[in-house]
């Protein structure tokens, strides 16, 4: 796969992406080569069986971890010319992470949840709330506001998730199995969600996935194994979800 780096419409550009990490054991291949490329407005599921290298991806794709070898690119501005802080900075104003787990703060409601993102970006208390606010609004879970995490079912607090994920609106989305703990009607309203915000052509969305009709919703399927992509599937839209995952399978 060849991909340009300097094409600026791509919200995040990985080339030729290694990543080995130290186990008791000896060194373990996470990644052995990658080259992806996102633009706003797709959706890209990442596929494969556990091991296969899908979290490392995300998490080197956010700037959360450095590749042995390799660039990512985030917003045309390469992560390995920036020291850790400013890579911290431009993650927090370009990336929206969830994850399977949720990870709310069980002290704070689901306001706060949402708010965090803004406060941590040293925003006042009163545009963090009228953010949240907004957000859930647009999720339609205003009822939810004051409550905590334990308090909300599995699909509500992925909802918050999202809705955290979007509060200081960047561009890109990476959700890391965001549905692997959630039954299949609340699975198919998150992966709804994450379609529609691809489809406002305001973000760009890369989720992990081990299930086959979230990946059924995306616009492209990479399939990883043992740290390279060994297929990628181009999905049309409107075709039906019997026919994509038979093409999937
Ligand atoms: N912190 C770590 N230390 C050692 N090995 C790791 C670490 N993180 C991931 N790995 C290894 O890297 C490979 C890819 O893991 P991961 O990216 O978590 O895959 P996936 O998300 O597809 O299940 C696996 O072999 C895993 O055991
Ligand atoms: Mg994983």
């Amino acid at each position: 796969m060849t991909t340009n780096i300097l094409t600026a419409d791509n919200l995040v550009t990985a080339n030729g992406l290694q990543k080995r990490y130290q186990s008791s054991a000896g060194p373990v291949a996470a990644l052995e080569g990658i080259d992806l490329a996102i633009h706003a407005g797709e959706m890209v599921a990442l596929v494969g069986p556990t091991g296969s290298g899908k979290t490392t991806l995300l998490a080197l794709l956010a700037g959360l971890e450095q590749p042995d070898q390799g660039l990512v690119t985030l917003l045309g501005q390469r992560l390995d010319e920036l020291n850790s802080d400013r890579v911290a900075d431009l993650r927090s104003q370009t990336v929206g992470v969830i994850y399977q787990n949720y990870n709310l703060f069980p002290g704070f409601t689901v306001r706060e949840n949402i708010g965090l993102p803004l406060r941590l970006m040293l925003r006042p208390p009163f545009d963090a709330n009228a953010r949240a606010d907004q957000l859930l609004k647009e999720l339609e879970i205003s009822d939810l506001s004051s409550r905590y995490p334990n308090e909300l079912s599995g699909g509500q607090q992925q909802l918050v998730a999202v809705a955290r994920a979007l509060a200081a609106n960047p561009p890109l989305i990476l959700a890391d199995e965001p549905t692997a703990n959630l039954d299949s009607n609340a699975a198919r309203q998150i992966v709804a969600r994450l379609r529609a915000l691809a489809d406002s052509g305001k973000h760009g969305v890369i989720l992990a996935t081990h299930d086959l009709r979230t990946a059924s919703q995306a616009d492209r399927v990479l399939n990883l194994r043992d740290g390279r992509i060994v297929k990628e599937t181009v999905l049309q839209p409107g075709r039906a979800t019997r026919d994509v995952l038979a093409e999937l399978a």
